[in-house]
């Protein structure tokens, strides 16, 4: 990876501050580790697939004008490139978006750092989709309704979440929490209930959850090495994935990593 140049908080500076200022601090300082996830071959796979695999849940207009809220490191802009009509990647973190406009620019992409319940971008969206958000926001209610408001009448949002129904995997969240000074101790667990009713009570319709990811979620996550190795195991549970995602959601709803839930914004 090219060298970057990452500011790097002091953990004690943040002790006695806000959620959204040790959250944002804590993505600054894994910056470059976080990065790199896009860059390994076996877990840039897994992040297309989760990327399509949560997009595909509507039917986009072909010339969409697109924001990304949490947008990271902004590699979804290359992954959707040709297949939008515009970008705009927001995020707190400085860092990832300093790395996201280096890297991932380029026509009609734009990256912006901000929290996004101050984000004013001064035009609206046709599809909104956020990627391990929500489960970050310290007030959901807020922070969805100013996000809605930036929808276009008609407009879907759509967000992939982590969720806690397989106790395996909340067992792993927790006990990851826990032992890696690079995962937010503080992400809350939102329910497939819980996030039906943050979407409804954020007034949008339609509200669909689908659950995502068996097999590839963790190549998503935690690149593994050797990459040789790793790759063409990422590619299979890819694939399977995509079966299995197929299959009638019932089938494997609470076993899944993540949900995926859309909802739209009504039409006046
Ligand atoms: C788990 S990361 C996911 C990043 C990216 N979507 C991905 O899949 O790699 C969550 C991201 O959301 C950003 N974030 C959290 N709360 C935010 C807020 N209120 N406004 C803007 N960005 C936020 C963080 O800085 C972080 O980059």
């Amino acid at each position: 990876m090219e060298e970057q140049r990452f500011s790097q908080p002091e953990d004690s500076q943040f002790a006695n501050t806000d959620h959204a200022t040790r959250d944002r601090a804590l993505f600054d300082q894994i910056a470059e580790k976080y990065c790199r996830k896009d860059l390994l071959p076996a877990t840039q796979h897994a992040r297309r697939h989760r990327l399509f695999q949560t997009l595909k849940s509507v039917q986009m207009p072909p010339h969409a004008d697109v924001l990304e809220v949490g947008c990271g490191a902004g590699f979804a802009a290359k992954y959707l490139e040709g297949r939008i009509g515009s970008y705009c990647g927001v995020d707190y973190s400085e860092n990832l978006i300093h790395y996201a406009r280096a890297h991932n620019s380029g026509p009609e992409i734009e990256f912006v750092a901000a929290n996004i319940k101050d984000f004013q971008p001064g035009k609206s969206f046709d599809l909104i989709f956020a990627i391990g958000l929500l489960h970050h926001f310290d007030d959901l209610d807020s922070m969805l309704e100013s996000t809605v408001q930036l929808l276009n009448p008609g407009g879907w949002f759509i967000a992939n979440e982590p969720q806690p129904g397989n106790p395996l995997i909340s067992l792993a969240r927790r006990v990851r929490k826990r032992i890696d000074s690079h995962y937010s101790s503080e992400q809350k667990e939102l329910t497939a209930k819980s996030l039906r009713s943050a979407c409804e009570r954020a007034k949008l319709s339609s509200v669909q959850i689908v659950p995502q990811g068996l097999f590839s979620t963790p190549f998503a996550e935690v690149p593994l090495h050797p990459q040789w190795l790793f790759t063409p195991v990422s590619i299979l549970a890819c694939f399977t994935d995509k079966i299995v995602e197929r299959l009638p959601e019932k089938a494997f709803h609470s076993l899944s990593w993540n949900l995926v839930v859309a909802g739209q914004r009504q039409e006046h």
